[in-house]
């Protein structure tokens, strides 16, 4: 019954080291519990480092000890996270590294867009809206992680083409706004002449932050990121408005990365290495794009929600099961109460009838003991001693008989008649003034044997009386009780006593 309710089956249970958090973790994360409802043996456990390589080393750790079967890591930097990496990847673990790189080749499966292609795509979309001539701000993603170290090559292998352009500073962020906010006021500080014509942040939050930072210096300029996500606040939305002039999709695409787990761990063919898909968001495209994105958010929206209903349906069925269980358990115990109750009724009547059988010929147990039915059991000496005497103060028939005083004339009728071989049970009915069928039904009743089966009995208790009390032979006693034939008698008399006539006077 426990059983059938659990309907749990065997789950993999993936760890997601997430390096930092932000809308572009938030989106990704929400990606990837959504590609796990398409997985009903997928179990997540997230953790975030918030941007510490400390932490992420301890949360690898201890993902790897709760025993996951499968890591999903986005490395804070490149070097530093790379030792935690080996070390659950030496343990068997599948490692799927996911957007910023390791310096280790120790993993199973690496899938990201193209940050190199980035960085040199804005790089020539900010030469060509310069027209070649400008100078160009700089803020890096956190030092030490793949996204900025190839963003910023990408970029600086585009811009080295454009002889007028000019790189005024590559300043350092660590991802977050307050970074860059941070890096351009401090830079500004000592560069309050310099003209800056464009801003390319390594993300839509550091361009932001560097345009706060710049104020009216940054009136004219361009403000390029990365990341373009779509929703409120997301890069494509800031293009629409105006407050950046370009960003770059930088895909999140969870549920993509957790197809590619489940492939992994079900043994199946999966590659390597995936690139994914990204593009320039520019003022032409984005009220377009963030209308598509609107629509496939509200759709992923409307499929969380139905996710939710079909969760709470099957909690419901889940309950309902163990319901029925119950239900059909409780039925059964009734219905295997009652019939062992009935077969103990069963079992009483057909005792009392053949305590009522046993009275009538005045067959005490000891002589239809277990004792008698063995060959040779009993002594003769006890056998006679179980022999009816007549002495009994209260003889069994006697009692019966006050009890039902129809079978006493029933055995009265019996009796007078043993010795007939032509009694018929047509005679019997006669003399006590009912029909065949009346005395039948009666006798049924009460006994639970056919009269015909009482007669049978009466003559072979008066046959083992005869055997026990005279000398006379097995054939005349047959005769003697009513029987026509001594061969049948001696059956008769053998499936009564368990032994044949013979035996008694042994
Ligand atoms: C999110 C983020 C993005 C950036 C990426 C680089 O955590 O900071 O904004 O593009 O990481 O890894």
């Amino acid at each position: 019954m426990l059983a059938s309710c659990s309907g749990d089956k065997m789950k993999y249970r993936i760890g997601v080291s997430q390096c930092s958090d932000d809308i572009w973790r938030d989106k990704q994360n929400a990606e990837l519990r959504m590609g796990a409802y398409f997985h009903d043996n997928v179990e997540l456990k997230f953790a975030a480092a918030y941007d510490s390589d400390e932490r992420q080393v301890q949360q690898i750790d201890s993902l790897v000890n709760d025993g996951i079967d499968l890591l999903i890591v986005a490395p804070n930097q490149v070097a530093t996270i790379s030792p935690a990496i080996d070390r659950a990847y030496d343990k068997g673990i599948p490692v799927i590294v996911f957007e910023r790189k390791t310096s280790s080749q120790k993993y199973t499966a690496f899938i990201s867009a193209d940050n190199y292609e980035m960085g040199r795509v804005m790089g020539e979309y900010i030469v060509s809206r310069l027209h070649g001539q400008g100078t160009v701000l700089e803020i890096k993603g956190l030092d030490g992680s793949s996204p900025a170290i190839e963003r910023h090559n990408g970029f600086m292998d585009a811009v080295k083409d454009a002889p007028g352009i000019r790189v005024a500073a590559s300043l350092q962020g660590d991802w977050t706004e307050e970074s860059a906010c941070e890096a351009t006021k401090k830079w500004l500080a000592t560069h309050r002449d310099v003209r800056i014509d464009c801003v390319f942040g390594h993300n839509d939050r550091m361009a932001m932050g560097a345009r706060k930072s710049l104020g009216r210096q940054g009136e004219a300029a361009l403000f390029c990121g990365i990341d373009g996500l779509p929703g409120e606040n997301g890069g494509i939305q800031l293009v629409r408005d105006s407050l950046l002039d370009a960003s770059y999709i930088y895909p999140t695409h969870g549920d993509q990365i957790i197809d590619l787990a489940v492939c992994i761990l079900e043994g199946k063919p999966f590659k390597k290495e995936t690139l994914m898909m990204s593009a320039l968001v520019t003022p032409d495209n984005a009220t377009v794009l963030l209308m598509q994105s609107e629509e496939l958010m509200r759709q992923a929206d409307r499929l969380d929600q139905l996710h939710d209903k079909a969760d709470d349906y099957l909690h419901e069925l889940d309950t309902q099961r163990v319901i029925n269980w119950l239900a059909i358990g409780i039925i059964a115990l009734l219905v295997t109460v009652f019939v062992l109750f009935y077969l103990y009724q069963l079992r009483k009547i057909s005792m009392q009838q053949e305590r009522v059988v046993s009275t009538l010929w005045n067959m005490e147990p000891q002589i239809a003991s277990p004792s008698f039915s063995k060959e040779g059991d009993v002594p003769a000496d006890d056998a006679k001693n179980s022999v009816p005497s007549g002495k009994q103060t209260t003889p069994p028939l006697e009692r019966l008989g006050e009890a039902s005083p129809f079978l006493s004339r029933f055995r009265e009728a019996v009796e007078a008649r043993l010795t007939d071989s032509d009694l018929s049970i047509d005679d019997l009915a006669t003399d006590m003034n009912l029909s065949r069928v009346q005395l039948y039904r009666k006798v049924k009743t009460v006994t639970g044997s056919s009269p015909v089966e009482l007669l049978r009995t009466a003559r072979l208790k008066r046959a083992y009386q005869l055997l026990l009390t005279t000398e006379k032979s097995v054939s005349e006693v047959a005769y003697a009780v009513g029987f026509t034939a001594p061969s049948y008698f001696t059956k008769c008399f053998k499936e009564e006593y368990g032994m044949v006539p013979g035996d008694v006077r042994k």
